[in-house]
């Protein structure tokens, strides 16, 4: 049988760095040519229930990165079973989010070792992987600021130190160099212009 091509993208990026945006922009252009598109996220999913009662006790604990890897983690081994089943179906799967951000920010900043979060992270994969990851990069001071002005952006992640997004940005662009399926992307330029090179590297 004919392997069929992976259609499955990754978005990731500090807290306002336009991701969402730029995924919605993305999905609208890709419909328009007749695509058929799933756009999703970590840790809510597609409008899912289980994700969001997970995303509010993590965003509502306090707790250990440790636990919320573990939260993290319980969506994502639902959400990958989804994700499976939409490339079956010929799906285009925009992700916003997923186990880069855990890498980072549990792992990188938070301390829990990245080996084991590599192997349970293997174990809820198997055989999934992105055909890209695309690095939105932008200032975390222009990105603060950004955030700011929405006001649901409130949650902990948003509201930690400018400090704390410096250090996941550095995280992240070593992530970005040490793996071949990213592709970093100046999140400073025009909406316009970063679709473009996003579509010149699907
Ligand atoms: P959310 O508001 O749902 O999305 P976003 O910030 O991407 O618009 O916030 C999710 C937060 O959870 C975000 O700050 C990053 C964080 N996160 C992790 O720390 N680890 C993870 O594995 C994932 C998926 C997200």
């Amino acid at each position: 049988m004919e392997k069929k091509e992976n259609m499955f993208y990754v978005f990731e990026g500090i807290e306002g760095a336009g991701k969402t945006t730029l995924i919605k922009i993305l999905e609208e252009q890709l419909k328009s040519e007749g695509k058929k598109v799933m756009v999703t996220s970590e840790p809510t999913g597609k409008n899912n229930s289980f994700g969001t009662a997970i995303r509010k006790l993590i965003m509502e604990e306090k707790t250990s990165a440790l636990t919320e890897f573990l939260l993290f983690s319980s969506f994502r081994s639902k959400h990958v079973v989804q994700i499976k089943q939409w490339l079956k179906e010929g799906y285009i799967v925009l992700c916003d989010r997923f186990i880069y951000s855990s890498i980072v920010y549990q792992g990188n900043v938070g301390k829990v070792d990245i080996n084991f979060i590599n192997q349970v992270n293997e174990y809820i994969l198997k055989d999934l992987q992105p055909k890209k990851i695309f690095l939105i990069d932008v200032d975390p001071k222009i990105a603060q600021k950004r955030n700011k002005q929405e006001k649901d952006k409130n949650d902990k992640f948003d509201l930690a130190p400018l400090e704390f997004h410096k250090n996941i940005r550095k995280n992240y662009l070593k992530l970005a160099d040490e793996n071949l399926n990213f592709k970093i992307i100046d999140g400073n330029k025009t909406i316009e212009e970063i679709i473009k090179v996003i579509t010149l590297n699907l």
